[in-house]
């Protein structure tokens, strides 16, 4: 039995305010049925040693140490959003969630994360993304589960590629490309 879908019953209410400007980082792809399809690109600052790091480890199993994958590992974040690469780029948002080392035979990470925008139009707003994040593949995807305010009734996938990673600091810089169908009032 199919389910009243409960967003179009609520779209006319959702649609009656226009939009505004967007910030440099946004591109409107068009939408399909009164949804609106974003793209987002922005780069993540993973900055885990240093005099202020932005990830702290918060548990590990037994055998975490001699794991070569550090299964059981997990980590908490609150990582910048920038613009471009550079850490000292325009701040757009920061990634809080968590990591754990979710895989034994690979790295695979279990991600948890909201994006929390601070910037522009999307000032306020959320997504939620949850997924694996292979960190060694070139190309990784993970959904994007929901959102809040600009990004309500959100849907869609992300696309994460190393930028860069420091193997002595262990620091990264990962490129994040977000494709999110939304309601955007
Ligand atoms: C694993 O290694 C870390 C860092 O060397 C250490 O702090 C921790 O106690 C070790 N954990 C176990 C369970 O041996
Ligand atoms: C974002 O919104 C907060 C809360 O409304 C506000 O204090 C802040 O100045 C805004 N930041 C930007 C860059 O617009």
């Amino acid at each position: 039995m199919a389910r009243p879908n409960l967003l179009l019953l609520l779209l006319p209410a959702l649609l009656s305010a226009g939009s505004t400007g967007r910030p440099a980082s946004s591109t409107n792809l068009g939408g399909i049925g009164g949804e609106k399809l974003t793209h987002l690109r922005f780069f993540f600052h993973d900055i885990v040693s240093g005099p202020q790091p932005t990830v702290v480890t918060v548990a590990s199993g037994a055998s975490t140490n001699t794991s070569a994958t550090f299964f059981g590992l997990v980590s908490v974040f609150d990582d910048p959003l920038t613009v471009g690469p550079k850490p000292t780029s325009q701040l757009v948002g920061r990634a809080q969630g968590l990591y754990a080392s979710a895989a034994q035979d690979s790295m695979g990470l279990l991600m948890v994360m909201n994006f929390v925008f601070v910037n522009g139009k999307y000032n306020g707003s959320t997504l939620t993304i949850l997924g694996r994040n292979q960190i060694f593949t070139k190309l990784r995807e993970m959904p994007i589960l929901g959102g809040t305010k600009a990004f309500r009734f959100a849907r869609g996938y992300v696309q994460a590629r190393t930028h860069s990673f420091d193997l002595v600091t262990k620091n990264a810089v990962v490129e994040y490309n977000c494709y999110v169908l939304h309601i955007d009032e």
